[in-house]
Order: C-alpha cells, then sequence, then structure tokens
C-alpha cells in the first residue's frame, strides 16, 4: 500500500463544505489503486486571521511543502474585507502560490452538452469549447515591488508594480506549448504589448519559446480582444496563455460558457514539488453554510490532483467520467437551475463511481 500525504486547506465561506465533499470523491477513486492517503489540516485565509492572526501559519506552508499535494477550498468574505486591515485572507493563498513555486496555473474550460442552456450565450456558440487557460500564477501585477500598501500611508495615493523576468515568461510559455503539444496544437498568447513593456517583453520571450515548438501554432492577441473573443468565438480557442491578472479575469469570464464559476476546477503546478488544487470560485458568503454549493469544481480539482501530482490518471478518469455521467443524468445544483443540495449531488458523483 503506497501512502500519500495531502494537506486539506478548507478555508472560509464554502470552501469546508465542497472540500468535504471532494475528498469523499478522492477517496472513492483511489481505492482500486492501492493507494491510501494521510491528511493534514490547516486553517488558512479569513479563519487563519481569526485564529492566529496570520492568514497562513508557517506551520501549515512547512506541511504543504512537505505533501504530495495539497487541496485548497476558498478565502475571503465580507468579516476581512476592510480596505484598512493590515491583513487580508487573499495573502494566504499569495503566499503558499508563492512558497510553493506554482507559477502554472492550469483552468480548463469544456462546455458539457447537457448545460448549453445554462449559459446566457446562445448555444451554436457553445459547442465544442474546449480550452485551456494556462495562468501565470507568481508574477505580474499580484507580486510586483514596491506595492501601493507601503506607500499609501503617507498619502492619497497608492501604487501596483507590474513587473516580469524573461525566465518566468519562458517556463509559462514553454508549459503551454507543450500542454498544446497533446491537445489541438495551439496556442493563443494574450497580452497587451500595444501598451504595456511588460507585454512586450511577453511577446518576445513566447516567440523565442515557439521556436522549439515547430508543431505548435501560435497566435498573439490582445486582452481587451480575447475578452470579447471568449464570447464571440470561445470555441476557437485551444491553449491560452497568460499574465496573472488577465488570467484571473478571463477565467471568470470563461466560467460563463460552462454555465457555472461553481464547475471550474484548476490545478497550480511548479518544476517538482507538491501542485496546489482549487476550484477557480470564491468563498461565495451569501450561500456559505446553506449546505448548497456546488461541488463540482474542488471534485474536478481532486481528478486534476490525481493525474498531476499522485500519477493515478486511470483514478482522474474515473472522477471526470462519473462528473460527466452525473451531469448528463440531470442531476444539477442550484446555480445551475437544479435543486441538489451539495452532499446529494455528491452522493449522485458517489453512485456514479459503483
Ligand atoms: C482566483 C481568485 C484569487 C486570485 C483571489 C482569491 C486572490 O480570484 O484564484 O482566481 O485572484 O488569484
Ligand atoms: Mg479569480
Amino acid at each position: 500500500m503506497t501512502m500519500k500525504q495531502i494537506v486539506l486547506l478548507p478555508g472560509d465561506g464554502v470552501g469546508p463544505e465542497v472540500t468535504a465533499a471532494a475528498v469523499l470523491v478522492l477517496e472513492k477513486a483511489a481505492a482500486p489503486e492501492g493507494v491510501e492517503f494521510s491528511y493534514r489540516e490547516h486553517a488558512v485565509g479569513g479563519c487563519a486571521i481569526d485564529r492566529f492572526g496570520a492568514a497562513i501559519t508557517e506551520e501549515a506552508l512547512a506541511d504543504c511543502k512537505a505533501a504530495d499535494a495539497v487541496l485548497l477550498g476558498a478565502v475571503g468574505g465580507p468579516k476581512w474585507d476592510d480596505p484598512t486591515a493590515p491583513v487580508r485572507p487573499e495573502q494566504g493563498l499569495l503566499r503558499l502560490r508563492k512558497e510553493l513555486g506554482v507559477f502554472a496555473n492550469l483552468r480548463p474550460v469544456k462546455v458539457h452538452p447537457r448545460l448549453v442552456g445554462a449559459s446566457p450565450l446562445r448555444p451554436e456558440k457553445l459547442n465544442g469549447v474546449d480550452m485551456v487557460v494556462v495562468r501565470e500564477l507568481t508574477g505580474g501585477l499580484y507580486f510586483g515591488q514596491p506595492k501601493g500598501r507601503e506607500v499609501r500611508e503617507q498619502g492619497h495615493w497608492a501604487v501596483d508594480t507590474m513587473e516580469y523576468h524573461e525566465y518566468e515568461i519562458r517556463r509559462i510559455a514553454e508549459m503551454a506549448f507543450r500542454l498544446a503539444q497533446g491537445r489541438r496544437g495551439r496556442v493563443t498568447s494574450v497580452d497587451k504589448a500595444n501598451v504595456l513593456e511588460t507585454s512586450r517583453l511577453w511577446r518576445q520571450t513566447v516567440v523565442d519559446v515557439q521556436r522549439g515548438f515547430p508543431d505548435v501554432t501560435l497566435e498573439h492577441m490582445l486582452v481587451d480582444t480575447a475578452a470579447m473573443r471568449l464570447v464571440t468565438t470561445p470555441a476557437s480557442f485551444d491553449v491560452m496563455v497568460t499574465e496573472n491578472m488577465f488570467g484571473d479575469i478571463l477565467t471568470d469570464e470563461a466560467s460563463v460558457l460552462v454555465g457555472s464559476m461553481g464547475l471550474l476546477p484548476s490545478a497550480s503546478l511548479g518544476a517538482g514539488g507538491p501542485g496546489l488544487y482549487e476550484p477557480i470560485h470564491g468563498s461565495a458568503p451569501d450561500i456559505a453554510g446553506k449546505g448548497i454549493a456546488n461541488p463540482v469544481g474542488t471534485i474536478l480539482s481532486a481528478a486534476l490532483m490525481l493525474r498531476h501530482s499522485l500519477d493515478l490518471p486511470a483514478a482522474a478518469q474515473r472522477i471526470e467520467t462519473a462528473v460527466s455521467n452525473a451531469l448528463d443524468a440531470g442531476n444539477l445544483t442550484m446555480d445551475l437551475g437544479g435543486s441538489l443540495s451539495t452532499k446529494a449531488m455528491t452522493a449522485v458523483i458517489l453512485s456514479h463511481m459503483e
């Protein structure tokens, strides 16, 4: 029996509900594989601020670094939203991403045929939508120095710094091209090269990386155009690679294609080391504690964990097939116009794994 170490970071809002659901499915999927998981759980985000005064503790970080993989729910909520607060829940997540070195955030966006009606877009636009957004995760505006807070105290002024090194762009571009090789062979690099210096470095570097991948087609797209094309011709995208904040914004937009934010998983990977897995949705404070959150985004994140960090692709596939079959059979949570609770939806997915 192989033993794998998983750190659970349920976090705030609906985080604990969807994480618990994903663990049940993870266990069931891995059972036939002769693998056992041992879990450690830590607070992250607002709940960690309440308990420890910090959005993540050193102990939690150390456990995450020593684990095979980390599964996170969500962080944040109105309780910790005071703009003058010295510490914010999101800092725990950002520090974790940085310290794990998970520079590549993969966000697959695939429209399930049964759910074309759940999107406000016309069904004919949604046919064949199957893309992966590769979001740079440890650079750009989220991490550039100086930051506004340090200087804002002195007056009515704030600053955030967009910063990229060539090596940061190179490694994320390589990830995108490798991914495209196993898919439809097409990379769209999204930037704002008509305005930003970082984007010009981005474009130049991506062009250079493409020389090593002659079998992959590269197109460049300005981020404003990309925002439009995502809703006018979404099926034309295969792999989209972009910097941190553009990727954050565009993946929320892309979630509209699939019908609900609650469906989308993500995998954050670095150069070896544990991966970090989380749904792309937030803590959804409005429905937290009601037992109605859609667990699918986190369940599919657990599938990505099985595939990318735990080397159990068959178990990953079992989850993905079960989710797809459950949706096919019309099992829907509230966000998709259905009436199933988190637990009921999870039970249906588990039953499809029998
Ligand atoms: C996401 C979230 C986070 C981000 C927040 C919670 C800091 O929006 O994972 O997309 O901006 O990266
Ligand atoms: Mg986001």
